[in-house]
């Protein structure tokens, strides 16, 4: 994690024992806060991360976000792709510090602020969907991660459009019928590059598995993660009673040839 110091219009994570961190701009004078009220952090600017203040009578931190806290912060519109599931579509896709991404579809953007957050300062991630008011959802929650600056948001329908970008390192798709973007992701990626998809249901999964292998996409896998929550207490440890039964399934692939 950066250690660098804080400088204004950055987004911190404002983080007492118990509760959620709350996500601020830094700014000169006082910013209003939802419900919670008005916060200055104007002492904070320069100052490096782990800071503490005291506000309202309770003592927090001043973090910088990690994914975790920017995820917690997502507005939904469409639905979001999961924790576990986009933390693995990083690691399968090979999304890392100054990739060059692209994703469809953006719907509220938590998979694109997971990729935003991968790429670091250098890399960048294009960002297409084809109905503007989940553009406009997704770039509003981007903006709120302070993660704006590392992503371009297309209106495209690229079943219809493809995608015209070059050189990728990863095109991940959330979005019905992946495999009808497959050429077009193929001609987009750089060699290396890897294809991501995530889909609710068997068929759509079977469809894009045989889709991959038919356009001779290399290192071919179909995944589901399963995430069980561990309830802890001393003498006592087990299994949560209450599991997530069903997300999405993933499948990778990679242009080699
Ligand atoms: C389930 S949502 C994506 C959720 C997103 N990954 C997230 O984590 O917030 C699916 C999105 O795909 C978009 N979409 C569907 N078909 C598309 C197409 N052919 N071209 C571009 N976007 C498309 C929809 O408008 C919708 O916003």
């Amino acid at each position: 994690m950066s250690h660098e110091r804080w400088a204004e219009g950055e987004i911190v994570a404002v983080k007492g024992h118990g509760t959620p961190a709350i996500l601020v701009p830094l700014a000169k004078g006082p910013v209003r806060i939802g419900q919670e009220g008005v916060i200055d952090l104007t002492d904070q600017i320069g100052r490096p991360p782990g800071g503490s203040i005291t506000w309202l009578g309770t003592s927090y931190r001043i973090l910088r976000p990690s994914l975790a806290d920017l995820f917690a912060s997502v507005r939904r519109g469409a639905q979001i792709i999961t924790p576990k599931d986009a933390a693995q579509l990083l690691f399968r896709a090979g999304v890392g510090p100054g990739a060059q991404v692209a994703e469809a579809g953006s719907g509220s953007g938590a998979l694109t602020i997971a990729l935003a957050f991968a790429v670091g300062r250098e890399g960048h991630v294009t960002s297409f969907d084809r109905r503007p008011e989940f553009l406009a959802a997704a770039r509003a929650n981007v903006g709120r991660a302070g993660l704006a600056d590392r992503v371009t948001f297309v209106e495209r329908d690229v079943v219809r459009d493809g995608i015209d970008l070059s050189d990728l390192d990863a095109v991940l798709l959330d979005l019905p019928e992946p495999w009808k973007v497959f050429p077009s992701a193929r001609d987009a990626l750089a060699p290396g590059g890897r294809v991501a998809t995530y889909t609710p249901t068997y068929n759509q999964l079977e469809r894009t598995v045989l889709a991959l292998r038919a356009l001779r996409y290399d290192e071919v896998r179909a995944i589901e993660l399963l995430e069980r929550e561990l309830t802890v207490g001393e003498g006592g440890t087990r299994p949560s009673f209450e599991m997530l039964g069903h997300t999405g399934f993933l499948a990778v692939g990679r242009k080699v040839d």
